[in-house]
């Protein structure tokens, strides 16, 4: 059996920039007490007229480059999102269509912002067991379309943007060692759009309630999704055999910097082990960590024989963790 590992990465952003002094002018907000409070100096948004599966096809297109391949080469596209095109079909089989991915089956996970590491979970066992060779993982979202602009406690945080990975068979002893996700439903409301299902539906009420909108529980989530990051973190790399002392770079979801550093301190890891990049692109949900690898990857931060741990918080609640030897 060989261990599936990531050969190729790519992300992408919209042009668009919404900082800190543009949100001053919508909502009642100050830059001070964002970047206290969140660390986002700066977040991404697209435009009218651009959606989630054009970033998406433009980081996959980058990850098939640098790892050598065709779209063709391609069996499985696993797209992680909350911010879909549409209901259907798919977000992964739309870009299966724009990169031109004719051998695949596209398709969509829906774990909020551990959604990427849902997605490398799924195809990690496929390609162990030999049922297929090459996957593409991406994690795209254009959330600020689903932010309420009257709503100061998620429009500061949300972005948008898309991150994708290729996934092959590895030599022994490297790519994911190890891998751990996690949901509990009962939390639903402390971070959901109700509106444009078959429960709600799409009606007047649902419009002027602003029900297709997220909202949050933010200070609720805030505690669980410090507690879960921090555990799964733990018990997967017990599981596994490892210590946090092993660890070259925690690279957790960029949800809010005060996550990370309590995170960080729960770890017992020092600042320089755990990555952030939220202050210029805040928190893009399941892009942010696939965007995280890449930059960590081009800057030179993850070297070759690295051990990165992706631990990921999102809605639903969703959580995971994930061990990979580069
Ligand atoms: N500007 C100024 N004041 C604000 C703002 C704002 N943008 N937002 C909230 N406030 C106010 C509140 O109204 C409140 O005022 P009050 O005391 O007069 O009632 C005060 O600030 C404190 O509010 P809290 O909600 O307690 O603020 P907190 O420090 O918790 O920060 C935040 C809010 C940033 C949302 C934080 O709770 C957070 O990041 N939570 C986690 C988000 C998260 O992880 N989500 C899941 C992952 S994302 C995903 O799944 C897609």
């Amino acid at each position: 059996m060989n261990n599936a590992g990531i050969i190729g990465m790519g992300h992408a952003y919209p042009s668009g920039v919404l900082t800190n002094a543009d949100l001053e002018r919508i909502v009642d907000t100050s830059d001070e007490w964002i970047q206290t409070r969140t660390g986002i100096k700066q977040r991404h948004k697209a435009a009218e007229g651009e959606y989630t599966s054009q970033f998406g096809t433009k980081a996959a297109q980058q990850a098939l480059d640098k790892a050598g391949l065709n779209a063709e080469d391609i069996e499985i596209i696993v797209c992680a999102t909350t911010t879909p095109d549409q209901i259907m079909p798919s977000t992964g089989a739309l870009i299966q269509a724009q990169i031109g991915a004719t051998n695949a089956a596209g398709m969509d996970v829906f774990a909020t912002c551990s959604g990427f590491l849902y997605g490398i979970t799924m195809v990690e066992s496929m390609i162990r067991t030999g049922q297929i060779k090459h996957a593409l993982v991406i994690g795209a979202e254009v959330l600020t379309k689903y932010v309420d602009y009257t709503d100061r406690s998620t429009c500061v945080i949300f972005s948008d943007g898309a991150g994708a990975a290729v996934l092959a068979p590895v030599e022994a002893g490297k790519g994911i060692l190890a891998t751990k996700i996690r949901s509990d439903g009962r939390f639903e409301e402390h971070l959901y759009a109700p509106g444009g299902g078959t429960k709600l539906g799409t009606t007047y009420a649902t419009i002027d309630n602003r029900d297709h909108f997220f909202k949050m529980k933010g200070n609720e989530l805030f505690k669980i999704a410090v507690r879960s990051m921090a555990e799964i973190s733990k018990e997967m790399l017990d599981k596994a055999g490892y210590t946090i002392a092993d660890v070259d770079l925690v690279i957790p979801h960029q949800a809010n910097q005060r996550i990370t550093d309590a995170v960080a301190s729960r770890l017992n890891i020092p600042e320089e082990k755990i990555f952030s990049n939220i202050a210029e692109h805040g928190n893009t949900s399941s892009a942010s960590i696939p965007i995280a690898i890449d930059e960590c990857l081009q800057s030179g931060k993850i070297k070759q024989g690295d051990l990165v741990l992706l631990t990921a918080f999102g809605g639903g609640v969703t959580w995971g963790a994930t061990l990979i030897r580069f």
